[in-house]
């Protein structure tokens, strides 16, 4: 009998001893991931506080030729006409030089009254590349990533 207490003391000892060292990492763990969340949480919440110099010029160029037709960061959904070009649109389904091209040379896929206006005698190329660096702030991380694949795919 004393010979089992002590076995069942030392395994209930180890059993507790590797229960808390679990339970430490699960708390580190935790922590992190927390810690991660709220500095995503952050990132996500501010991209227009935190814009690069060339994203900051892309926004100025958006909302002068581009808002008013196409809106901005937030609503809209995928159907609309013209399309969003924020993550409820399907801008982010495209290459960049797809894209390029449609700003630069106008696009109509059906009605004319529903045209994308040709910008090329406003914007340069590299205008358009700004106003999109812009537009991928609005996307989510997952298409910011699809897209890129797209353009390596599309070997662009
Ligand atoms: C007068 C309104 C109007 C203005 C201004 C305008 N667009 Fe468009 N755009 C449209 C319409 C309408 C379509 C959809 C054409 C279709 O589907 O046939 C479109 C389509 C597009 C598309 C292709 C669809 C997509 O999102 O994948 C892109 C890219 C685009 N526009 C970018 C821009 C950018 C960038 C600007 C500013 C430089 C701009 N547009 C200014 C009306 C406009």
């Amino acid at each position: 009998m004393p010979i089992r207490e002590d076995a069942l003391t030392d395994e209930g000892t180890v059993g507790h001893g590797s229960h808390g060292l679990a339970r430490a990492i699960f708390i580190g763990l935790v922590t992190l991931l927390g810690a991660w969340v709220g500095w995503s949480a952050c990132a996500g919440a501010g991209p227009e506080l935190a814009l690069t110099a060339e994203e900051g010029r892309g926004r100025v160029l958006y909302t002068q030729y581009c808002a008013q037709c196409h809106g901005g960061a937030t609503g809209g959904k995928l159907k609309d006409i013209p399309p969003r070009h924020n993550a409820n649109g399907h801008t982010w389904h495209h290459p960049d030089q797809q894209l390029i091209e449609i700003v630069l040379n106008g696009f109509s896929f059906s009605v004319e009254s529903q045209k994308m206006p040709a910008f090329k005698a406003t914007l340069t190329e590299e205008d358009v590349r700004v106003v999109l660096a812009y537009i991928k702030t609005w996307w989510t991380s997952e298409q910011r990533e699809w897209q890129a694949k797209v353009i390596a795919q599309a070997g662009q």
